[in-house]
């Protein structure tokens, strides 16, 4: 069972991914770590960002297994990847990798921007989680205060409106809904109640390929 999860920045998909693999005991990929594993071994090692060849070349060095959530949650290392993520040669070396993890028994669910589209086209569920700007916004800046930081709330919208339409303006796997997903907009719905709906689509799924 492959399950896809796309949509933008801070709609809450990756909670959800999370969630919908613990219930099911399946293997979860966050696929923005991928490309944030990229963009940080670059800045680490004072390589350009704007290098295709260079880039694709970290790109196919990134281990999987070794991917930490709290080292590349930085935000610079978010703008970093939307950055190279626009390069064909880095998408290419990434999607391989994430494809074989797709792979994994007894099934994987998989979050991103173009699992749906591209990396997994053929999978039985996709989901594309989506809230407005300013609620996704508003969850950001709230995840920041309640960890004990300072934020700006309108410095935080205009990122998120930027990263939008960077990730949803490149010519290579921009980020959309596949035509054949489940459209499941957030922005006054709790995690529970998502998950509630993603769970009734999955188990529909499991009952069809029985
Ligand atoms: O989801 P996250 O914010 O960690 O992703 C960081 C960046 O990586 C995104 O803004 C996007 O440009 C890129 N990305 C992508 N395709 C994916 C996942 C992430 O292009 N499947």
């Amino acid at each position: 069972m492959i399950i896809a999860i796309d949509g933008p920045a801070a709609a809450g998909k990756g909670t959800l991914a999370r969630r919908i693999a613990e219930a099911y005991g399946y293997h979860h990929l966050d696929t923005g770590l991928t490309y944030r594993a990229t963009a940080k071994a670059l800045l680490d090692a004072g390589l350009p960002l704007d290098d295709e060849t260079i880039a694709g070349g970290m790109a196919r060095k990134v281990d999987l297994a070794g991917l930490d959530r709290t080292v590349l949650s930085l935000h610079e290392i978010g703008e970093a990847a939307s950055k190279i993520a626009v390069m064909p040669a880095v998408r290419r070396a990434l999607v391989d990798a994430q494809r074989r993890f797709a792979q994994k028994k007894p099934g994987a669910v998989l979050d991103g921007r173009d699992i749906g589209t591209v990396v997994c086209p053929d999978a039985p569920v996709k989901l594309y989680v989506t809230a407005s700007a300013e609620v996704r916004a508003k969850r950001r800046y709230e995840e920041i205060v309640e960890a004990g930081g300072r934020a700006d709330y309108g410095a935080i919208f205009e990122d998120v409106k930027r990263r939008d339409e960077r990730d949803m303006g490149r010519t290579d796997s921009p980020l959309k809904p596949a035509e054949d997903a489940y459209l499941l907009d957030t922005s006054e719905m709790s995690i529970e109640a998502a998950f509630q709906t993603a769970k009734s689509i999955i188990d529909a799924a499991l009952s069809r390929n029985a």
